[in-house]
C-alpha cells in the first residue's frame, strides 16, 4: 500500500553511519533511519548479541518469563528512575499503552496533548497527534482528547478539568520540526500536573535513548514524569516499544488489561540490552552533547553562508533546519551527493544521526549540504 512518499533508492546494507544501496553506492546517513540507528548500522557487539539470542530462542510468549525481558525492565527502571515496564513493538503502541494506563489509573477519560505533537498512527496515539493531514481522513477519533499550544504551560493550567487524566508531551517535538521548548517548560508542566492531580506522560520515542545528551530528555529538566514511552533507537533498529511507569500507576493494570504477543520478546530485549551496554561502554550519551554542539556550530556557519537557511535549532544529536525552499527537493539533491537527510515538514530538514557519528562525518555531511544549498 502506497502510504509512503518513497525515494527511488534500494537500500541493501549499512555500516556505521553509512547506508549502501544495491549497487554499492554509499550514503552518509544524517537521518539515522529516522533515529532508530542509535549505535550504527551493523554494530558488531549488538549484532553478536542478537545472533547469540537467535540461536537460543527468538520468541516465546508473555505467559512465561525470559531473562532478557527481566534484565531490560531492570535496566530501564534504573535509567528512567521509574519502576515497571510494559513492552510492545513500536512508538505508537507504547503511547497507546500509556493512554490506557492513564485512563485506568485515574478512572478519567481526558487526555491533553500539544499542538504540533506526533504520537503515532494507531487510534489512541493518532487522537493525541495534532496534524490534520494525519487525523482528518480517519475521524471519528477516540473521544476525550484535546490540544493546547506547545511550550505554553499556562495553557495546560487552563485546559485541565475534573475529567482530565493526563497530559502527553514530547520533551522536544520531533516531527513538528525539532521544536525545542524553553528550558523551564517541562518543570512548569510537572508542577501544574502535580497541582492539578493529573499524570504527566513524556513521549520519549524520538528524544530518548541518549539522543539529546541524557538517556531521557526530561532528565535535562530534572523532573520525573509519571509515565515514559520509548521506542525508535532503543534496540538499534530491532522493533520494540516500552511504556515505563511509577509502581503505583503501573499496578493499576490488572491481569488481562493489556497485552502484546511479540511485546518484550527475548530477541528485541537482547538487542536493547546490547545497545544500552554499547552506549554506556563508549560514553555515547555524554558525547552526544559535544557532537550536537558541533552540528549547531556548523549550522550557524552554513546559515552565514546561505540565504536559504532561515533558522536552525537542536539539542544533542537532534537538529532541525528551516529553509525557504522546498525541503524535499533539497533532500533529493543531497541523495545524489551521497547524503541522507530527512524532510520533516515542507520547509524543515531534520538530522537524527547515530550516536556513533564522528566529527569528520558531521563535517562531511555539512559540506554536502553546503554544496547542495549553493
Ligand atoms: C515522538 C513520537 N512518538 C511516537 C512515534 C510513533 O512511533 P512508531 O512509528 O514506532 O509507531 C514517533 C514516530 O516518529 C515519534 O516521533
Amino acid at each position: 500500500m502506497q502510504t509512503y512518499n518513497r525515494i527511488s533508492l534500494l537500500i541493501e546494507r549499512g555500516i556505521g553511519c553509512r547506508a549502501l544501496d544495491i549497487d554499492g553506492n554509499s550514503y552518509l546517513d544524517l537521518a539515522g533511519a529516522l533515529g532508530t540507528c542509535s549505535v550504527g548500522y551493523c554494530n558488531e557487539e549488538v549484532n553478536s548479541a542478537i545472533i547469540e539470542q537467535i540461536r537460543k530462542i527468538i520468541t516465546t510468549t508473555n505467559l512465561y518469563y525470559t531473562e532478557p525481558q527481566i534484565k531490560l525492565s531492570q535496566k530501564l527502571a534504573l535509567l528512567s528512575s521509574l519502576d515497571k515496564s510494559f513492552f510492545s513493538n513500536s512508538g505508537a503502541e507504547a503511547n497507546e499503552t500509556a493512554i490506557k494506563l492513564a485512563r485506568k489509573h485515574t478512572g478519567k477519560p481526558g487526555i491533553i496533548a500539544a499542538d504540533g505533537g506526533f504520537h503515532g498512527r494507531t487510534f489512541g496515539a493518532l487522537s493525541a497527534t495534532s496534524k490534520a493531514k494525519y487525523t482528518e481522513p480517519f475521524k471519528p477519533l477516540v473521544p476525550g482528547f484535546m490540544h493546547i499550544p506547545y511550550n505554553d504551560s499556562e495553557a495546560l493550567r487552563k485546559a485541565v478539568t475534573e475529567d482530565t487524566a493526563a497530559f502527553i508531551v514530547e520533551p522536544i517535538q520531533g516531527e513538528a520540526g525539532v521544536i525545542v521548548p524553553h528550558n523551564s517548560y517541562l518543570k512548569a508542566v510537572r508542577e501544574i500536573c502535580d497541582e492539578k492531580g493529573i499524570l504527566l506522560i513524556a513521549d520519549e520515542v524520538q528524544t530518548g535513548n541518549g539522543r539529546t545528551g541524557k538517556y531521557f530528555c526530561y532528565q535535562h529538566s530534572k523532573i520525573k514524569p509519571d509515565i515514559v514511552t520509548s521506542a525508535k533507537g532503543l534496540a538499534n533498529g530491532v522493533p520494540i516499544g516500552v511504556t515505563i511507569a511509577a509502581e503505583e500507576i503501573a499496578d493499576s493494570f490488572g491481569k488481562g488489561d493489556h497485552g502484546s504477543t511479540f511485546g518484550g520478546n527475548p530477541l528485541a530485549c537482547t538487542a536493547a540490552l546490547a545497545t544500552i551496554a554499547y552506549m554506556e561502554k563508549n560514553g555515547l550519551v555524554e558525547k552526544a552533547n559535544n557532537k550536537g554542539a558541533i552540528i549547531l556550530k556548523n549550522l550557524a556557519e552554513l546559515k552565514s553562508k546561505s540565504d536559504l537557511i532561515s533558522q536552525f535549532r537542536g539539542k544533542g544529536l537532534m537538529a532541525g533546519m528551516d529553509i525557504i525552499v522546498d525541503a524535499e527537493n533539497v533532500a533529493e539533491k543531497c541523495i545524489k551527493k551521497g547524503l541522507l537527510i530527512n524532510k520533516c515538514t515542507e520547509k524543515t530538514l531534520r538530522m537524527l544521526p547515530s550516536l556513533t557519528i564522528t566529527e569528520a562525518e558531521i563535517l562531511e555531511g555539512m559540506d554536502i549540504l553546503h554544496g547542495v544549498l549553493k
